[in-house]
């Protein structure tokens, strides 16, 4: 007996017995996809041009609620073409949290801007309102823009990530930047089909991002998506995305620098299918959270719960090692046995490219990254 072996045991109960590996996260086919992949072929629109882009839009303004959606060929694209919409500048300071994917912060140095690091909240691992509250100390309006006084650069967005699929505190969030009047650009590439107060995820800023990578709740290959309410930022969204070319039956006129963003037609009919099953896949994954949420109590080691206020996807499930070295020890015997399982990111602010950039205390990201390890969560078939 090793010391995890009733954990994998427990993870092997719910993802088969006799399988030799068990993923992270894999994607499911089960719907219309071939179908919708066969019809684009026959009707020869595979590229950014099609009717499932359209319809892809269509369903993801239906999923959220939000008014417009621009879809683009990755969820990276949508978040750089999100700070781009709502006028972030070179030389700006963009807030965002430490803990992330690296595409947070790429996304944000595309801009030529830099990243200011904040801390996350240690139960629901978003951006902490706290560590908000804190940076916001040290801004104040000098010509109508909102200054970072100590780096006197201006602030141009503040950039939250729901991690895992769970919402943390984006309602206060929300309101600390509507008091400097700056705009919020939710980065929700992994919270498709969560909610908070049942408000979906990415629509509590001016503009939301979602990816439909491979790894992701619902895939279309490689895809993002784009969501606002504001009808002017998503026509600007959308043309930028389509190179900025004016329309017009045959001239090539273009107004601005552009960029080629805009999702293939072939990834929006993956896409299409795949949000057909989306709701059954998001009550799939809470029973198997449930199931885990349960399970672990009995354990010494802590499961990762939504809030009150939210309703997760539970795209990827995620626990607490009491000890750094039992984190190790975990990593080693779950891959060592077959069960894939995975820590959480370098916090961004130690990745080389990024260790210049300004930081406030992090000390819940640096526990959360000396503890916590991602578990299997595909959907179970
Ligand atoms: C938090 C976060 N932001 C951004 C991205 C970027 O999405 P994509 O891989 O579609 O470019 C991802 C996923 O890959 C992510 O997890």
């Amino acid at each position: 007996m090793s010391r995890f072996s009733a954990i994998i045991n427990k993870i092997r109960s719910l993802y088969g017995e006799g399988e030799t590996f068990i993923p992270l996260h894999a994607p499911v086919f089960i719907g219309n996809e071939k179908k919708y992949l066969n019809n684009c072929i026959d009707s020869t629109f595979v590229s950014s041009v099609g009717e499932y882009v359209d319809e892809f839009e269509n369903k993801m303004c239906e999923i959220t609620g939000a008014k417009h959606a621009i879809a683009t060929m990755n969820g990276t694209a949508a978040l750089h073409l999100s700070l781009v919409v709502c006028g972030v500048q070179k030389d700006d300071l963009i807030v965002t949290q430490a803990l992330s994917f690296v595409a947070t912060a790429n996304a944000i140095l595309y801009t030529g801007a830099t990243p200011y690091f904040i801390d996350v909240d240690r139960t629901n691992l978003g951006m902490s309102a706290d560590s908000l509250e804190e940076f916001l100390k040290d801004v104040s309006i000098d010509n109508g823009q909102p200054v970072h006084q100590p780096t006197g650069k201006r602030v141009g967005a503040i950039v939250p990530m729901h991690t895992f699929g769970l919402v943390g505190e984006i309602e206060k969030i929300i309101e600390l930047a509507n008091t400097y009047n700056i705009p919020v650009v939710e980065d929700a590439a992994e919270s498709l089909g969560s909610t908070y107060r049942e408000k979906h995820s990415g629509t509590f800023g001016k503009v939301g991002a979602f990816s439909f990578n491979g790894n992701k709740i619902v895939t279309s290959g490689g895809g993002g998506i784009l969501v606002t309410d504001d009808p002017e930022i998503a026509k600007l969204a959308k043309h930028l995305s389509t190179q900025a070319k004016i329309s017009h039956p045959w001239e090539y006129r273009h107004d601005h620098m552009g960029y080629n963003y805009r999702c293939p037609n072939i990834n929006a009919a993956l896409a299409c299918a795949q949000l057909e099953n989306l709701s059954s896949f998001v009550e799939n994954k809470r029973q198997t959270a449930k199931m885990y949420e349960d399970f672990f109590r009995t354990t010494d080691v802590q499961f990762i719960s939504e809030s009150k206020e939210c309703r997760s996807n539970y795209w990827l499930n995620a626990v607490l090692l009491p000890t750094p070295a039992d984190r190790d020890l975990f990593l080693e015997e779950t891959n060592g046995k077959g069960v894939m399982t995975r820590p959480v990111w370098t916090l961004l602010n130690k990745l080389e490219h990024l260790q210049s950039a300004p930081q406030g205390n992090l000390e819940n990201s640096i526990f959360i990254e000396q503890h916590l390890v991602n578990i299997p969560s595909s959907v179970r078939l």
